[in-house]
């Protein structure tokens, strides 16, 4: 992903000379965040335990559609490489397309936003947003999506510079989603996400519909 074959053997020959002599040399990703379908900024190096490299690219809505991407070191445990779909209602939905890699500048490059599909498939999911508490009580329920065929619950911690807020959410999302445990860290473009609670199961047909 535009590196040289040079940089990319150099990479490679350090790499492996710091596994083979157990020097426990840390990873080192590209790190940015911003408002585009890409980002670029300093080579840093990992914190230790985080041995994955990601590029996430999101796509939500807030007053309108908003791409943001974050390039970041993760842990491999809480970084998932492939689309997910989130939709919490009717205007508040969020979806990524994520890479992750584990070599040395890796996530150099970008990745395709992600493509979406706003097509109700006839299932739905309780939903709710809760800023500042880490519950999220419903009777609501949201109209999933395309390929959204899980609900999701959600909670945890975001935090941003030195602010830090709990939050709540639940709604629909792709099977995918359910890659997130308990424990994840996760970086995005604003917030960088604590989460204490990822519940996932299968959705269901509308109340009402079922037969
Ligand atoms: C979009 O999602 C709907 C509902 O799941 C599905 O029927 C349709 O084929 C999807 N369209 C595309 C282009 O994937």
């Amino acid at each position: 992903m535009g590196l040289s074959t040079r940089q990319d053997t150099f990479l490679l020959a350090f790499t492996l000379l710091c596994t083979l002599m157990g020097l426990g040399c840390s990873l080192t990703c590209e790190v940015c965040n911003g408002p585009e379908k890409t980002c670029s900024g300093k080579m840093r190096q990992c914190e230790d335990g985080k041995d994955t490299c990601a590029i996430i690219v999101s796509e939500s809505y807030e007053k309108g559609p908003y791409v943001s991407t974050v390039k970041a070191c993760m842990k491999s445990r809480d970084c998932h490489s492939g689309y997910v779909s989130t939709t919490m209602g009717p205007n508040n939905y969020m979806v990524t397309n994520t890479h992750c890699c584990q070599r040395d500048g890796c996530n150099r490059g970008s990745v395709p936003p992600p493509q979406y599909n706003r097509t109700v498939n006839g299932l739905s999911c309780p939903s709710c947003v809760v800023p500042f508490r880490d519950t999220c009580v419903t009777t609501e329920l949201v109209q999933c999506v395309g390929q959204e065929t899980h609900c999701i619950y959600l909670a945890g911690r975001a935090k941003t510079g030195i602010i830090s807020a709990k939050f709540a959410t639940r709604g629909c999302a792709t099977e995918s989603a359910c890659h997130t445990k308990a424990g994840a860290e996760v970086p995005s473009a604003s917030y960088y996400y604590f989460l204490n609670r990822a519940d996932c199961h299968e959705a269901s047909l509308p109340y009402g519909r079922a037969e």
